[in-house]
């Protein structure tokens, strides 16, 4: 989970009328047009046994953030969430929440005095660290997805969420899809749910994102299942190393230096990289990071923001190609593809999407997701990778 990120774009935002460029939309996905994410759903329908997994659309807000929608309780409350492979726990904010609280007045709140299937648990939750706070108490509510009830599941009713970086979310939430490790001694995450209600029947989630600027559908999490259609040749399948954040080994990260002809390799050594479905950009540890900025040349701008680097918008599409090799196969993306090209009243900014970790951990976000279709394997513990087919 990378806040920086959002955080950066918030003040974009704030500091001028943001225009997106994005005067029509485009809906790749054609079995999308029927839905509009809004209308009332029946879930007392016996829908749900045709179907053994879930396909949720996700949405992109700035390029940034993606999130999809889940409803909690009975009738249903809706909330934008962010299906994050880096959390364990589920939460949103809580009606409960004190006026003082302008991260959880800024978002749709839970109230479970309106849900007639709530049930209580009142366990404390807290967490800090050096860039978040958040507190709050365990709940106990069915969530809907689209087709699919999870019943009973365990969340986190937020009563305190620091300002930074939560009142700039787009999203009200999180669905953790970490192992279960991550999540709060004996409870059951969302997924592992599905699985143990056998709503879903492979234990494996896949996500799918595009790159298509004109558009606010950022891809597809499906939950219980893959979409093949969507990998470009076979699955090159990269073994998990920890059972917390999904981590994996990659051999190493390449950059051609346009200017010498040489290659430089990064995130060396059987270097652990984490997939990390809530973030936008490739973090991992800042001198590397440099050399890589320094590769592309990419600088640090805005002094009062050290962590993005920006390159000029007018090669932004020339320069070298960044290869990502796993278990000695090349993922290649051409910077038009990587380099966050975006544009705000009337000014544009190129971004590059390395930006160094606070915690000193690769982790790749939807620079990489974005180019490449990934399957999320439980039973086989493993990270399926692929070119992604739009
Ligand atoms: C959900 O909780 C209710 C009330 O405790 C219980 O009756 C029901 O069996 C539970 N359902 C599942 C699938 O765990
Ligand atoms: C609250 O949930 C936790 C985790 O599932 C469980 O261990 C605990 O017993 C629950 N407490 C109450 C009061 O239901
Ligand atoms: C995919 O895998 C199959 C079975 O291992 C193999 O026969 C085939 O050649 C592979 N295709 C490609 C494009 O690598
Ligand atoms: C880099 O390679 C190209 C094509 O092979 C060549 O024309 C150019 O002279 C090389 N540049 C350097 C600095 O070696």
């Amino acid at each position: 989970m990378i806040f920086l990120t959002r955080y950066f774009w918030a003040i974009l935002v704030i500091w001028g009328s943001f225009s997106t460029n994005s005067g029509f939309v485009i809906d790749i996905y054609r079995d999308d047009s029927s839905r509009s994410g809004n209308e009332l759903i029946d879930y007392s329908s016996a829908r749900k046994d045709t179907w053994d997994y879930e396909v949720v659309t996700l949405y992109k807000f700035l390029n940034a953030e993606y999130y999809g929608i889940i409803r909690i309780g009975r009738p249903a409350q809706e909330f934008k969430v962010v299906f994050d492979t880096a959390w364990g726990d589920s939460w949103v904010p809580s009606q409960h929440c004190g006026f003082t609280e302008l991260s959880c007045m800024l978002h749709k709140r839970y109230d479970s005095s309106k849900s007639s299937t709530y049930r209580e648990n009142g366990t404390l939750f807290s967490r800090k660290d050096s860039e978040l706070e958040l507190s709050g108490f365990l709940s106990v509510d069915n969530f809907h997805l689209e087709h699919l009830e999870v019943v009973n599941q365990t969340f986190i009713e937020m009563t305190h969420m620091s300002w930074k970086p939560f009142s700039f979310w787009k999203a009200d939430g999180i669905i953790g899809l970490g192992w279960k490790t991550l999540a709060i001694d004996g409870t059951v995450p969302f997924f592992y749910n599905m699985i143990k209600q056998k709503i879903a029947k492979q234990n494996i989630f896949t996500f799918y994102m595009n790159r298509d600027e004109t558009t606010n559908k950022a891809g597809k999490l499906i939950l219980g299942n893959t979409e093949r259609s969507h990998a470009k040749g076979n699955l090159t399948y990269v073994r998990v190393v920890k059972k917390g954040y999904w981590t994996i080994v990659m051999d190493r990260l390449t950059i051609e230096g346009k200017k010498t002809n040489k290659t430089y390799a990064f995130c060396k050594n059987n270097c652990q990289v984490v997939m990390d479905t809530s973030a936008n950009t490739i973090s991992g540890p800042a001198n590397e990071i440099q050399a890589i900025n320094n590769l592309l040349g990419a600088k640090q701008v805005w002094p009062y923001w050290p962590y993005k680097y920006m390159v000029h918008c007018r090669e932004y599409a020339l320069l070298p190609h960044v290869t990502f090799v796993f278990n000695d196969r090349e993922f290649t993306i051409e910077s038009k593809y990587y380099i966050q090209h975006v544009v705000y009243d009337g000014v544009e900014a190129c971004l590059s999407p390395f930006v160094p970790s606070p915690l000193d951990i690769w982790e790749l976000g939807g620079a990489f997701l974005m180019q490449f279709y990934t399957e999320f394997d439980f039973d086989n513990e493993r990270i399926g990778i692929a070119e992604t087919v739009f």
